[in-house]
């Protein structure tokens, strides 16, 4: 079991190393895709126009040896345009499958919040299930299959807010903040020079660490991490106080408690620790319950944000020793 932890974490730092090629900072964003990715989960991704969502979701692929698709999501969007269709094809006399993008490993589901909720719910059932019903014909998906969903933060207006049922089905809400002053100069200086993100991105330069097969195998090695009994009451406490907290109007799911407990697992291992700390939970803990926590509106009219909220929460619940 140790040599198997190892491996998994010279992996994970070769990892960080090939997708610090492109993406320049965003270490807690990078982290929190690979905590998503190596969990087998989906996760929300937050950022303005031009943080490079995009470019960070095709690095994260090419790295991991898996196939990247994007869709982007408009009022207009049918669930075909994102499963396929069977089409008839004169010249065999029958009907062929033409496939959606939805037959790939790592899916950018971009503004997500702009298609009508039929089209999203043929997303989540992908999401849930990693197949696809066509014309009552089953399809399995990759099992690294994995959906970053991007919402616009500031234009909500004529979108489909997500329904609370499907943004359970995020493990996690990213925040993708625009880079520090350091960051964007050399940002500056890489646009112009011969080595600008996209041109490193396409080149020999960022190699794949895994295959797409060693990364379905490796999540097992996960297992090996140790959670104490107290940390498992730790994440079931902080979760039940979401429910209970004075400001909470609705609180958290059953999966919250899953998903604290897998992505702190991950989070360890990140910090190369064969343990969990409740240090690893208190990290989670904001972007597991983020997108799932509604606030009391009177609240929110007081200015209060759901971060502050759930810092609150976490700070009344006793660290175990
Ligand atoms: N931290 C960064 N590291 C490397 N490139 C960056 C970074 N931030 C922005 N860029 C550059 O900004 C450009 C936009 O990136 P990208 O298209 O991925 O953004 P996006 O967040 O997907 O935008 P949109 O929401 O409009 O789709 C790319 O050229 C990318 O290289
Ligand atoms: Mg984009």
């Amino acid at each position: 079991m140790q040599a198997d932890l190892n491996h998994l974490k010279s992996v994970l730092t070769r990892t960080r190393e090939e997708v610090g090629k492109v993406i320049i900072g965003q270490k807690d964003v990078i982290d929190r895709c690979l905590i998503a990715i190596f969990t087998n989960n989906h996760a929300l991704l937050e950022g303005v126009p031009g943080v490079a969502k995009t470019m960070l979701v095709r690095t994260l692929a090419k790295v991991l040896g898996c196939e990247f698709a994007r869709i982007q999501f408009t009022p207009d969007l049918m669930p075909a345009d994102i499963t396929g269709t069977n089409v008839f094809n004169l010249q065999h006399n029958q009907f062929t499958l033409v496939k959606g993008p939805v037959f790939t490993t790592f899916l950018l589901a971009d503004e997500i919040n702009r298609a009508p909720a039929k089209t999203q719910s043929a997303l989540l059932q992908a999401m849930q299930e990693r197949r696809v019903t066509i014309d009552r014909d089953t399809h399995v998906l990759s099992p690294n299959f994995t959906v970053f969903a991007t919402q616009n933060p500031i234009e909500y207006e004529g979108t489909y807010p997500l329904p609370e049922a499907q943004k359970d089905r995020f493990m996690l809400k990213i925040s993708m903040n625009c880079p520090e002053r350091d960051e964007e100069l050399a940002l500056a200086a890489r646009t112009l020079g011969p080595d600008s993100p996209e041109a490193t991105l396409d080149s020999d330069a960022v190699k794949p660490v895994i295959s797409g097969e060693e990364l379905n195998r490796i999540r097992a090695v996960l297992r090996g991490i140790t959670v104490r009994e107290e940390l498992m009451s730790y994440v079931v406490d902080i979760v039940r106080k979401s429910r209970t907290h004075n400001s909470v109007l609705v609180g958290v799911g059953p999966r919250a408690t899953q998903a604290i407990l897998l992505s702190s697992r991950m989070h360890a291992a990140l910090s190369e620790r064969d343990f969990v700390t409740p240090d690893d939970v208190k990290e989670m803990a904001r972007p597991v319950l983020e997108h799932r926590l509604i606030l009391r509106p009177e609240y929110e009219i007081e200015g209060l944000t759901v971060p502050e909220v759930i810092d609150r929460i976490v700070a009344e619940v006793a660290v175990p020793r």
